[in-house]
């Protein structure tokens, strides 16, 4: 069942290289198979059909489940319906809330308004330039260790770029000095977290109250008392040690001020520093992972690609203000975007019964906008499959609405960090593409995996080769 597109269906010619996708079902699988498949990868469950729907709906146990597919149908529901579905999905609070408590990533209602009001700005777009100089730096740190281990080397790119972004993430939540201090701690914890949260919440799936109690594997109680132990320990430290004068998000958040002017408590400070770290690092890792390896099986791209950062850049290093100058670099970030979105999935519960599309949603409805659909959506894109960064390049004509293309989801819940994100992305692109060209080991099978996040599986191998 777990079929995909065979080798041979992957085009020679560079401008239509086809990624690889799990099979498509012809007819929906019965229920059973289908949270099965779910549970192991939930971009497996797709019939042909289900990409050009508009809406579509599904009684899973004692759920209504509802999936919006069209620009006008994701508009209705994140942004006209925001008040009644800025719920996150039961499981997605469940599966969270031992870690970031009432972090914004999963509150919602008044403390979401207050905590997006306090913490949104903290890492706006305004806010980037400032933490550029770390990007930067961090990077050039992962260009040196690449540029060490000799040409040709093998390296997991998937890893390389986990361990770049949680560096980065790391120095500008908490400063240089002690980002360098607790990164691999501060990974090694989310990462066993992630290992042991469920995919499927079937207490939620069956409807089952929010009071009621829910089952804890003692390997999550155990990785979120490290996870909270390391963050309590450098909010302490972060007085002594800050870096004078310099970004970082902790100093933003304690000394943030909420409207009546009161600060964020410690255990506010430390939610919304977990939120920050898990909703920043591995959405950008898996976008550059999936770029590497796009570009990989895409000469065509590459030498555009190349082209523009030697051209624009002339062998020096990118610096914020040249980030605005490399649109084909922004345009293949934004095309792996759309073909491997990090969060494949944006689920959210109706707090109150509401219309969308024209049809009435009982409370408790799960709502979702599933950018693996939409993305590849064949009523919306060109060729929907197919790697082509052009079709993001400024004046290109056929880029769906701003409600077709959501990455970082839309409406009032949209990413926090999108400018942050993008920036990173962009900057980690240009300096590493300017030194090195990476090539998938031959015979790998690379195939999307969801887990909570969308990934080019557990690994990428790939090899590392100078290019000047
Ligand atoms: C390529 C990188 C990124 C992608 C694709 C991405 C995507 C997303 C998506 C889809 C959501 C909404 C999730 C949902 O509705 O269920 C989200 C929320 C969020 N993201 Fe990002 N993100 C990225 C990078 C970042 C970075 C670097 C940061 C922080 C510096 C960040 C901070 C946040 C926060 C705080 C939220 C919660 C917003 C709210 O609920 O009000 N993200 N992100």
């Amino acid at each position: 069942m777990d079929q995909t597109v065979p080798v041979a269906a992957v085009s020679e010619t560079p401008a239509d290289f086809i990624p690889p996708f799990p099979f498509r079902h012809e007819r929906t699988p019965p229920i059973i198979e289908l949270m099965g498949l779910a549970r192991r990868n939930f971009l497996s469950i797709w019939t042909r059909g289900n990409f050009s729907s508009r809406m579509m709906t599904q009684q899973v146990l004692r759920r209504m489940m509802v999936i919006c597919n069209a620009p006008d149908v994701v508009q209705e529901a994140f942004q006209t319906h925001h008040v009644e579905l800025q719920r996150k999905s039961p499981q997605m609070r469940h599966a969270l809330a031992p870690l970031i408590g009432d972090g914004l990533f999963i509150s919602d209602s008044e403390t979401w308004a207050r905590r997006r009001k306090v913490v949104a700005p903290i890492i706006h777009g305004s806010r980037v330039p400032g933490f550029a100089p770390i990007m930067i730096d961090t990077i050039e740190d992962q260009r040196n260790a690449w540029m060490a281990r000799g040409d040709g080397a093998e390296t997991d790119a998937l890893a390389d770029m986990a361990h770049l972004t949680a560096e980065i993430i790391c120095r500008t939540i908490f400063g240089r000095q002690l980002g360098k201090n607790y990164a691999h701690e501060v990974v090694e914890g989310f990462s066993e977290y992630q290992r042991h949260i469920d995919q499927v919440d079937l207490a939620a799936m069956l409807g089952l109250p929010e009071w009621m109690p829910r089952f804890r594997k003692p390997a999550v109680r155990r990785a979120t008392a490290r996870i909270l132990g390391v963050l309590d320990e450098i909010i302490d430290s972060y007085q002594t040690l800050k870096d004078n004068g310099e970004a970082s998000v902790i100093g933003g958040l304690l000394e943030a001020r909420d409207e009546d002017g009161k600060p964020l408590s410690r255990e506010a400070i430390r939610n919304e520093a977990a939120v920050i770290f898990m909703a920043g690092h591995e959405t950008t890792a898996n976008t550059l992972a999936w770029t590497w390896y796009l570009l990989s099986q895409s000469p065509r791209v590459r030498e555009r690609l190349h082209a523009e950062l030697d051209s624009v850049l002339e062998g020096a290093t990118p610096t914020f203000r040249d980030v605005a100058r490399l649109p084909y670099t922004r345009a293949v970030i934004e095309e792996s975007l759309r073909l491997y979105p990090p969060v494949p999935i944006l689920a959210r519960e109706a707090m109150a019964e509401v219309h969308v599309g024209g049809r009435k949603l009982p409370k408790g409805t799960i709502l979702m906008v599933v950018p693996w659909l939409l993305h590849r959506n064949p009523l919306l894109w060109d060729d929907a499959d197919a790697f082509n960064p052009d079709r993001f390049m400024p004046g290109a004509q056929g880029r769906p609405s701003k409600y077709g293309y959501v990455p970082f989801s839309i409406g009032p819940r949209i990413c926090a960090g999108l400018q942050f994100g993008m920036t990173e992305a962009i900057l980690s692109l240009a300096i590493l593409a300017q030194s090195f060209d990476l090539r998938l080991r031959p015979g790998t099978d690379v195939q999307p995996v969801c887990r909570l996040t969308l990934r080019p599986g557990d690994a990428l191998p790939m090899t590392l080769h100078r290019r000047r």
